[in-house]
Order: C-alpha cells, then sequence, then structure tokens
C-alpha cells in the first residue's frame, strides 16, 4: 500500500429479507417531516411504497409526497425538490428507489439550502456544501450504483450539456440504508443485467490504476469473481435469492470508497458512458458496457501489469507459455464473453448513437487525467466510432 488516506463510511446498513423491521426506528430518530422521494410508480406496482408508507405512519410521520425521480435524474426535477423542501421543512429525505432517486435525494439535500448556484457550485466547481444539508436515507429496489452507501450523485443537465457527477463528502452519505433483496426481485431483466454491468465496472474503474501490489486489489478481485458468478446465476434465474442477494452486496461494496482507499482509479469508462447518457438517455450500466472493451484494448498495453492480473486472477487464464500481450488479451476476450452471456447491450448504436451525434457525444466527454493513459480528443471520437 502507499499513500495516506482516512476511512470512514457512517451509512448503517441493514440486510436481509427483515431489513424493513428497523426502519421505523431509523425514522424515530428525525424530526416530524419526512420527503418520500420515489421514481416512475415501480414501488407502487409491488408492494414496497404500502410497506414504507406503513411504517411511516407507525413513526408519526407527516409525509411530503415527491415522486417522479425519473432515471437520468435532471437538475430541474432536483430543482423542484428544493421547492419542496423548503415550503414543507422537510427534516428527512427518504429515498426508496435506485441510483436515481438516490442520487437526486443527495442533489436535493445539499441544494435546497444553498446560496450560490448549486450546479456551478457542486457539479462544476466540485465545492462542498457550505450550507444546511438534509439527512437522506434509503430503501434501495435496484442494485448497481452503490449510491446506498456513497456520497455520488450524478446529475444530467441538458442546458449546460452535461451529465456530471458530484462525490459529495460523509456529510452526504445516507444516514441509512435499507438493504432488501427480495425488493429488487420485479426489476426488469433489461434493467437488472445493466445493474450488474454497473457493478463490474466500478469494480474494474478502481482496480485499472496503479502500480503497487495493494490489499485493495485482492478484495477488489474477490468481489469481481463473486460477481461473475452469481450474475450467471441470476441472469438464467432472477428469482434466485441467493445470487441476488450476493450481487446486492458486492454492489455496495463495488463503490462505498473501500476500493479506492491506496488506489485511485480510472473512471474515463463512466465519463464516455455519462457523455452517451446525456445524448440518448440511455440506462446507464448499458452506456458503459458499450464503450468497455473499446477503450479497454486501447489502454490494455498502457497498464499492462495489471490487464495481466486480471486475466489471471479475476478469469482463471493460465499464462504458461504465453507472452503479457497474449494473457492480457485473453483477459478481455473472457470479459466480452461473460457480458454476451449475460446479456447486455455490446454496441452504442443501439442506444441510439449514431455518425450524426457522435461529435455530440465526444464533446460531452470529460477527458481525465488519470488512468494508464490520458486519451485524446480523437481517441475519444474513435472509442465511441468502435463502440456503435
Ligand atoms: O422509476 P421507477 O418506477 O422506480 O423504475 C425504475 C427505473 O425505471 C426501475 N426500478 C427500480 N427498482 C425497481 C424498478 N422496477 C421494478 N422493480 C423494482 N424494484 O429501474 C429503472 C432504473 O432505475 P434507476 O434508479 O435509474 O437505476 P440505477 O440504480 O442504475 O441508477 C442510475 C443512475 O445512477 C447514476 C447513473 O449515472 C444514473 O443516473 N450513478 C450513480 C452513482 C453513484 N451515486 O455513485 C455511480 C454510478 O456510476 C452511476 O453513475
Ligand atoms: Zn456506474
Amino acid at each position: 500500500m502507499k499513500g495516506n488516506f482516512t476511512y470512514c463510511n457512517p451509512t448503517r446498513l441493514h440486510f436481509g429479507e427483515d431489513a424493513m423491521n428497523y426502519l421505523v426506528q431509523e425514522l424515530k430518530a428525525f424530526g416530524p417531516v419526512v420527503m418520500l422521494s420515489y421514481g416512475g410508480g415501480s414501488i407502487k406496482k409491488n408492494g414496497i411504497y404500502d410497506a414504507v408508507a406503513a411504517a411511516l405512519k407507525e413513526a408519526g410521520k407527516t409525509v411530503v409526497e415527491d415522486s417522479g425521480v425519473m432515471p437520468n435524474p435532471t437538475y430541474e426535477k432536483v430543482l423542484e425538490g428544493c421547492r419542496k423542501v423548503r415550503d414543507n421543512k422537510v427534516d428527512l429525505i427518504l429515498a426508496v428507489g435506485g441510483g436515481s432517486t438516490i442520487d437526486y435525494a443527495k442533489a436535493v439535500s445539499a441544494s435546497a439550502y444553498c446560496q450560490e448556484d448549486p450546479w456551478q457550485k457542486y457539479w462544476v466547481n466540485q465545492e462542498s456544501p457550505a450550507c444546511k444539508t438534509i439527512p437522506v436515507g434509503t430503501v434501495l429496489t435496484m442494485v448497481g450504483t452503490g449510491s446506498e452507501m456513497n456520497g455520488g450523485s450524478v446529475i444530467t443537465n441538458r442546458k449546460e450539456g452535461f451529465k456530471r457527477g458530484k462525490v459529495f463528502g460523509t456529510e452526504l452519505f445516507p444516514t441509512f440504508t435499507i438493504l432488501n433483496p427480495r425488493f429488487t426481485m420485479t426489476v426488469p431483466q433489461y434493467q437488472m443485467v445493466a445493474g450488474f454491468f454497473d457493478i463490474m465496472s466500478h469494480l474494474m474503474e478502481q482496480y485499472f490504476a496503479g502500480t503497487a501490489d495493494c490489499t485493495t486489489d485482492y478484495i477488489n478481485e474477490g468481489l469481481m469473481r463473486s460477481l461473475i458468478h452469481s450474475s450467471r446465476i441470476a441472469a438464467k434465474n432472477p428469482q434466485d435469492y441467493e445470487a441476488r442477494a450476493n450481487i446486492m452486496w458486492t454492489a455496495t461494496w463495488a463503490l462505498n470508497t473501500l476500493l479506492k482507499m491506496g488506489k485511485g482509479g480510472d473512471w474515463e469508462v463512466h465519463q464516455l458512458g455519462h457523455a452517451i447518457g446525456l445524448v440518448t438517455d440511455a440506462t446507464h450500466g448499458m452506456t458503459l458496457a458499450c464503450v468497455s472493451l473499446p477503450y479497454y484494448r486501447r489502454v490494455m498495453h498502457d497498464g499492462l501489469h495489471q490487464f495481466v492480473r486480471f486475466a489471471v486472477n479475476v478469469w482463471g487464464v493460465r499464462p504458461d507459455g504465453k507472452s503479457d500481450e497474449q494473457v492480457a488479451t485473453e483477459g478481455l476476450a473472457c470479459l466480452e464473453a461473460w457480458m454476451k452471456e449475460i446479456g447486455v447491450v455490446m454496441h452504442s448504436r443501439e442506444l441510439g448513437v449514431t455518425e450524426e451525434n457522435l461529435q455530440q457525444v465526444a464533446d460531452a466527454v470529460l477527458i481525465l487525467p488519470v488512468g494508464y493513459r490520458t486519451l485524446t480528443r480523437d481517441e475519444v471520437v474513435e472509442i465511441l466510432r468502435e463502440s456503435m
């Protein structure tokens, strides 16, 4: 391990089929007004809304309804939520949903009482809140982003032409999170598989960085192997509780800050994916899937030692008698075969990327000076073209 770091994760997790039993007790720790934020209505169909409403009633809360948080939440929606928080003097935002609803809740929390322009302050300048923030609690219904135990808040601002992430500090991590794998069983197959790839991408973004021997990489490899194993089961039988529970737990650890300790990260795949998401509004995990192989094949030679390690330790590639290039290439071929097996989208044209909007996508890609190689604008265009 190299470097110095401070590790703290303040989110309290309740995991398992009985996790909801803890919701009333958690709610009682906050003031009387709870804003119940959720998405397009899936929680009303699968019974989660009723279970949450019953807990809110039992805890004696006044509920402010806040529905309609869309996938890839917009800044306009965030400003609407901010007005609700101020008008109702909300004490807690309870986000019930996937990453979009939870990211939105954090954005509202930090922006409601912000004296400056929140977009400029948080998503452009990447500053920390200097105002009162509202605590956020979550009931997770879709697995993938890790938003349930981190400070991430990815917001789309179409007027400004960016989908951008802000990673808030621990003050904005959810105070508590309810993780019941059963709640994820009604997620449509397409969304479920997109979530699986999102998890894998978070693991790879943090794995493909640095050169030091680092305990964090060994933890990461274990999580990748567990994900690959369970995703193969769940893709065939989504109702397999054991597999879905393992994946839920893996997703949380894949992006709750543990895996960046002593490491840093790459995160260029996410910048490419966010640009596709901005232009096409496609599902996050699928935007990552279609750019990953073109990106990793391009940077493989710059971080060859780690791609060899990935092949051997994660995919079981036998290195005997092969060059490092051959081993690393085989590792990426295994990744490709797994992606096809679980059924992710392999081509960005299926998400709406065309020759006509390619330059618009490229313009929205944030090029990060980290990872094994900093891309040029021309390479961004080439990767996007290869992804089609
Ligand atoms: O809106 P509802 O009706 O709830 O339907 C949702 C939505 O259509 C549905 N869904 C969720 N739980 C369900 C369900 N349908 C049936 N049964 C259930 N139990 O699934 C759809 C997708 O939900 P969404 O929240 O958009 O998915 P996800 O969790 O993948 O979140 C994606 C957002 O998170 C951001 C992405 O960029 C994207 O905006 N990310 C956040 C990160 C973070 N906070 O750290 C990191 C990630 O890399 C990512 O960028
Ligand atoms: Zn992601």
